[in-house]
């Protein structure tokens, strides 16, 4: 029997009968429910999304209340343990995780497009020597879109393809560069003989004329927070990556629109914030003054609660086993003493517990990045790298529902309902100068 929901209006006294579609209802049913023939009918209204499904999607599921995280159906604990970033890549855009073969070959595909049009590099010349990487990125992410006109033919699929292997590829070097702009250095061309990981970290520290070697701990752990950025549902910054590839914008237009949400200090850029916090906070002794000013709303705890998840994280889980690697090369930076700490009284403390608070995937990382060499300035950066994985496999499936269309939400009108412009001091139908 097909399942229904009975709905009454008491204005009219009439009853609807909405099918379920996955138990949901579409919200596009409610439009029958008329007061009189001139009604509009009912809206959903819900902002910021807190109960509104926007896609059907196959890539990434999380249950917030138990704590899970899967890729394409395969928990984030066993990729993180047994594959690399680029393995985790090729799953979200391509559904699978490759074969030996299929890892080589696509590696390969990806690693070729590390290298940038010289071009980009004046581009990036061009910004102030103190510019936030993130935003060198951002922008240097949508000029790419000059450098690529065919990616305007989205609805091509080998096109997309394409596409997917230059951002990837790409983005690392991107980034390396913006961190070395940055910091006044030289730029670094990429390896592709060396992994992604790796490739990456020698082009933001190598130094001209040394040979230089990253610790394979080090480059394993930043593998394995890019397996754990890759990809997250309908986040803010995923949101605004459909939101403007509904338009058919090009891809790295619209993969430029969702760092820039990523930016965000509430989103990708409370790991930077993190650090800030833990710096303000400077000893354990301070930290219960420092609960109390987030408990009576002066602040909020940066890397504490999620719109999701109203557990563990399973993200912060696997970081915290991560920072011990971490530490063991670098030695313990000593921020995480009060990271525990806070985090330990955090979760004893009715208000946290109450609105099930709990560290978020940014609440560790910074201190890992730190450790590693990295200024704050760098760790959503770091975060935006993974990120275009899960970004373009949402971008493709979006194209390919035949149910999305221009993302166009509605509103409910609370301004003026009528006024006319005044004629006095007005020549008859012209406007002022
Ligand atoms: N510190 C203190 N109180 C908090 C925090 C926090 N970090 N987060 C939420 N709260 C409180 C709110 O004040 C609110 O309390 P109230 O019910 O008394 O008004 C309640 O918890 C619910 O919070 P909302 O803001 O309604 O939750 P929402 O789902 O909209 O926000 C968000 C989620 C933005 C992540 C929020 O928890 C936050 O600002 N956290 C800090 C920033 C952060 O770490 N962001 C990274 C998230 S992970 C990511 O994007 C990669």
């Amino acid at each position: 029997m097909e399942e229904t929901l009975t709905i009454t209006d008491n204005r009219t006294n009439r009853t609807y009968t909405i099918p379920f579609f996955k138990g949901c209802i579409r919200t596009a049913d409610l439009r029958q429910i008329r007061k009189d023939a001139e009604d509009f009918g009912v809206m959903g209204y819900d902002p910021a999304f807190m109960n509104t499904a926007s896609c059907q999607s196959s890539i990434t599921y999380i249950d917030g209340d138990k704590g899970i995280l899967r890729y394409r159906g395969y928990p984030i604990e066993e990729l993180a343990e047994s594959c690399n970033y680029l393995e985790v890549a090729h799953l979200l855009l391509r559904g699978e995780l490759p074969d030996e073969q299929q890892l080589r070959s696509w590696t390969q595909e990806v690693m070729t497009h590390a290298f940038l049009h010289e071009n980009v590099k004046k581009f990036m010349d061009g910004f102030h020597y103190d510019a936030h990487p993130m935003g060198i990125l951002i922008s240097t992410v949508a000029a790419l879109s000059t450098f690529y006109p065919d990616a305007r033919n989205i609805h091509d699929p080998e096109v997309r393809k394409m596409q997917m292997r230059r951002l990837l590829g790409k983005i690392p070097t991107l980034a390396a560069y913006a961190y070395r702009h940055h910091l006044g250095r030289p730029y670094v061309y990429p390896d592709p003989d060396l992994g992604f990981t790796e490739n990456f970290l020698t082009m933001l520290w190598k130094q001209r004329g040394k040979e230089c070697r990253i610790h394979p701990a080090l480059s394993r752990a930043l593998d394995v927070l890019f397996i754990l950025h890759a990809d997250h549902e309908q986040n803010c910054g995923t949101n605004a990556m459909r939101s403007v590839g509904s338009s058919h914008a090009d891809p790295y237009v619209s993969t430029a629109a969702a760092a820039a949400a990523l930016s965000g200090p509430l989103h990708g850029g409370a790991n930077e914030e993190v650090l800030r916090m833990l710096d303000e906070i400077g000893s354990k002794a301070n930290i219960p003054a420092y609960i109390e000013g987030t408990k009576s709303g002066q602040r909020r705890l940066m890397g504490f609660g999620h719109r999701v998840y109203k557990n563990y994280d399973p993200r912060a889980r696997i970081i915290k086993k991560i920072a011990e690697d971490v530490f063991e090369v670098t030695g313990v930076n000593p921020k995480l003493e009060i990271a525990l700490e806070l985090e330990r009284i955090a979760l004893e403390d009715e208000y946290f517990v109450k609105r099930r608070l709990y560290p978020n995937v940014d609440f560790y990382s910074g201190i890992i990045y730190q450790a590693m060499g990295f200024s704050p300035e760098m760790f959503t950066v770091l975060f935006a790298i993974p990120r275009v994985a899960g970004w373009l496999a949402q971008w493709a499936e979006m194209l390919e529902d035949p149910e999305q269309k221009i993302a166009r939400p509605r509103q409910i009108y609370t301004g003026e309902w009528l006024r006319h412009v005044e004629a006095a001091g007005r020549e008859a139908g012209q406007a002022r100068t």
